[in-house]
């Protein structure tokens, strides 16, 4: 077993070199992921174990990463909270109906979601048969799951999320509480199925400010690390470069950048917590020179630090060219 990510994560990596996976490295950059989904749908091979396992395994395959993550999505526990999901070819995600006010929280209550989300954990289970990397479960957070759910989709400015967090903050808070319980079952769940590490995704918490952030946000990452079983967490939040001293306070073992902050500064104010990231996404759509220089950068800046973890800044896009993914993993295990 490879477990530098492990080490790293524990802040005790003695190698030359940082563990490195990327965030949405199972995808459509993949040839060999398209030819999967020329002959299933998203939610096919997210819900279906072999698939899962199958999936999972190709970039680690292809470009020898130091960890593996579940393929499964963030939003597959609002379906099973209720909600119908599709993904529709370029629009992604739609949800419904969409929640509205505090009349539309009564059909979330007593939900069996871990019968309804069983594939993932059978997933799982198959994965830690063959895996020779460390295995990285993920469940959305509350404020980013919620904000789908009253969406219905994708939406930069989360209006009407906001609007219902401003008017009425109590049953906002009731909807972010029971998604959070849910959560934690759904976390404890992947545990139980053998993984190595959880990553929770707050991808929409940067439309926050401060003050909405440690309310809306924090609050509820906080509920669920104090609540679930004992393994190491991620937590991802886009805004990370603004509120890494709040993800500190949290205490996970490693938080995980985005692209807007120098990863070295961040380090100089943060002890005993791991750092993952935190390239920019669009620089592996550069010229491969350009792809090195980057992230030689990064690993100078982060050389020897024992709690590094290397990782882009967010999902790696559709349309990188897999020349310069060959050429990140090489640069990063050269050290
Ligand atoms: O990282 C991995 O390889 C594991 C799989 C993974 C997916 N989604 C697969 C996926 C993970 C960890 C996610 C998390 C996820 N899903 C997030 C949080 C991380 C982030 O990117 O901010 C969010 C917000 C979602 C919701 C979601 N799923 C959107 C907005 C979309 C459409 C946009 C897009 O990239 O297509 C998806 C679809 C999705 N999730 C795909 C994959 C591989 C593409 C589906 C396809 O094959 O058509």
């Amino acid at each position: 077993m490879n477990d530098l990510f492990l080490q790293a994560l524990k802040g005790e990596n003695k190698e030359k070199r940082p563990p490195i996976w990327l965030m949405r490295q199972a995808g459509r950059y993949m040839a060999s992921y398209q030819a999967l989904r020329a002959k299933h749908s998203f939610l096919g091979l997210c819900k279906t174990p072999d698939l899962i396992a199958q999936v999972t395994l190709l970039p680690i395959a292809e470009f020898g990463f130091d960890a593996a993550i579940v393929f499964s999505d963030i939003l597959l526990i609002a379906e099973a909270m209720g909600l119908d999901l599709r993904f529709e070819e370029g629009k992604g995600p739609i949800l419904g109906p969409c929640l509205k006010d505090k009349s539309s929280l009564e059909t979330l209550y007593n939900r069996q979601i871990l019968s309804e989300l069983s594939f993932v954990f059978e997933g799982i289970k198959l994965l830690k048969k063959s895996l020779k990397v460390p295995l990285i479960g993920f469940s959305g957070a509350p404020f980013t799951v919620a904000s789908y759910m009253i969406e219905g989709q994708s939406n930069r400015e989360l209006l009407k999320t906001k609007e219902w967090l401003f008017h009425d903050p109590d049953s906002f808070h009731e909807l972010l509480d029971l998604i959070a319980d849910y959560t934690i079952e759904y976390i404890n769940a992947q545990i139980d199925a053998g993984v190595d590490a959880i990553q929770l995704f707050d991808s929409w918490a940067h439309v926050l400010a401060a003050r909405q952030f440690e309310e809306f946000s924090l609050r509820y990452m906080k509920k669920i690390i104090s609540k679930m079983k004992k393994c190491p967490v991620i937590v991802f939040c886009r805004g990370s470069s603004i509120f890494y001293e709040s993800l500190a306070s949290l205490k996970p073992d490693c938080i995980s950048l985005d692209w807007q902050s120098d990863v070295k500064t961040v380090r100089k104010k943060i002890a005993g917590i791991s750092l993952q990231g935190n390239l920019d996404p669009d620089i592996l759509l550069q010229d491969t020179k350009i792809v090195e220089r980057e992230a030689r950068a990064i690993l100078k800046a982060m050389k020897d630090d024992p709690g590094y973890i290397f990782n882009l800044g967010h999902g790696i896009l559709p349309k990188t060219p897999i020349a310069n993914v060959h050429a990140l993993v090489a640069c990063v295990k050269q050290g």
